[in-house]
């Protein structure tokens, strides 16, 4: 039956028939986990600790015990949190937003991000997408049937937009952009400038843009977060994909949200129950008293700027490692090209080191030479520090026995 799947669906693995590297199979995960392995690769705060904030379970215990919890909420969201993210979207997005008629509420940001490219994807329509960028981007365009045109990020440009890189790209065929902004896995926060070109482009163009919102806070060192849907002549032609999952370190809750001008959200408000059904209720109502009460996300900011620089201190330096200086979130991107592939250093860091980092292949062909680590990752810093001591002193080891002492 498997060959009449579409071809596109057919050489996806799911590890039923091989051994799954990927981290991303329950399996495979717990498995792990009684191992002794750290999981340092999956892009949800503080994993796999409690640090659900005590104001939210408490509203959302009450919503269950008054009952009406186990009913549907209306398809596109429940009306108080798309009110609550309208007056959230002015204050940070610089966006206005009408709740009845701009915003709507998704089960997560991957189904969101989904959703969001659907109705605007047919068979050979090409969509430029950053070059490394989150995974998903690339593979929701290919199941979809359009063609995936990668546009390498550099290094030597701190991953911001060279637009040059974008015109050089350019057919009769391009429909889309697919922005992740901050970028996963680079943490890059794309400057005014990077969009103001990027904005240019695409109305000199008529594309769409879709811009992945998911880690827009925190940013750090006084950066500013442009939402590109704020730009001048973009909000008729941006959908924005947003998530409570990273910043408020709500992932398990699966509440996230669309923002798009009335003629797209139209299409989204009409086609919502096949696509998405609803989401969850009480996981709305606790979204709801987590953007009344958001001081918690304070702390977090703080935990993840320690982390950030400990992640700093403890690799950099390293010869054959270099760290670029995380922008924003939890995330950190490192080149270890001079000490091997993504894919060999990942292999050796769960034997050596006994943690599970990514490896950069899987965020496009620039992503090579690059390991991703999730320093979000564990409650406690004493012990993130310590997986992250074990790695350094992994990769000191590798250059040592390759003879590398410099970067
Ligand atoms: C860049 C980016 N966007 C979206 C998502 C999906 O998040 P969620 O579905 O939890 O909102 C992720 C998850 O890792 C991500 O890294």
């Amino acid at each position: 039956m498997k060959t009449k799947m579409t071809e596109a669906f057919r050489k996806y693995e799911g590890g039923l028939f091989s051994e799954v590297t990927k981290a991303d199979v329950s399996v495979s995960i717990s498995s792990l986990e009684k191992e002794g392995i750290d999981l340092l690769a999956w892009a949800d705060p503080f994993y796999p600790d409690p640090s659900t904030p005590p104001h939210v379970i408490e509203a959302m215990v009450k919503a269950i015990k008054e009952g009406g919890a186990n009913h549907y909420t209306h398809p596109i969201g429940n009306e108080e949190l798309r009110i609550r993210i309208s007056k959230k979207l002015k204050e940070y997005n610089n966006i206005d937003a009408n709740p009845h008629r701009n915003i709507m509420i998704t089960p997560g940001s991957d189904s969101g991000l989904y959703f969001a490219m659907l109705p605007f994807i047919s068979s050979g329509d090409e969509v430029m997408i950053p070059d490394p960028s989150y995974p998903n981007n690339f593979q929701n365009v290919e199941i979809m049937g359009g063609k995936v045109v990668p546009v390498p990020l550099k290094e030597e440009y701190h991953y911001q937009i060279n637009i040059n890189d974008f015109e050089d790209r350019l057919t009769s065929r391009t429909k889309m952009i697919v922005l992740t902004n901050p970028n996963n896995p680079t943490t890059t926060v794309f400057t005014r400038r990077s969009l103001e070109a990027l904005a240019q482009f695409a109305i000199e163009n008529d594309l769409i843009v879709i811009v992945d919102q998911a880690f827009e806070f925190p940013v750090f060192d006084g950066r500013e977060m442009v939402t590109l849907a704020s730009l001048e002549g973009m909000w008729e032609r941006t959908v924005t994909v947003f998530s409570t999952s990273k910043g408020m370190g709500l992932s398990g809750f699966r509440v996230a949200y669309i923002v798009a001008e009335d003629h797209i959200m139209d299409t989204y408000y009409g086609s919502a129950v096949s696509v998405v059904g609803a989401t969850n209720t009480f996981s709305q109502i606790g979204a709801i008293a987590a953007f009344d009460n958001d001081e918690y996300t304070k702390e977090m900011e703080a935990s993840f700027l320690r982390r950030r620089d400990m992640v700093c201190k403890i690799l950099g330096g390293i010869p054959g490692v270099h760290v670029e200086k995380p922008e924003s979130g939890f995330l950190s991107w490192v080149n270890i090209s001079k000490l091997g592939s993504g894919e060999f250093i990942t292999d050796y860091l769960k034997r050596n080191a006994k943690v599970i980092v990514n490896s950069g292949g899987h965020y496009g062909e620039q992503g090579k030479g690059y390991i991703r680590i999730v320093q979000g990752a564990l409650a406690d810093e004493e012990r993130l520090e310590n997986a992250l001591r074990r790695i350094g002193n992994a990769l000191i080891e590798l250059a040592d026995n390759k003879g590398i002492t410099n970067f």
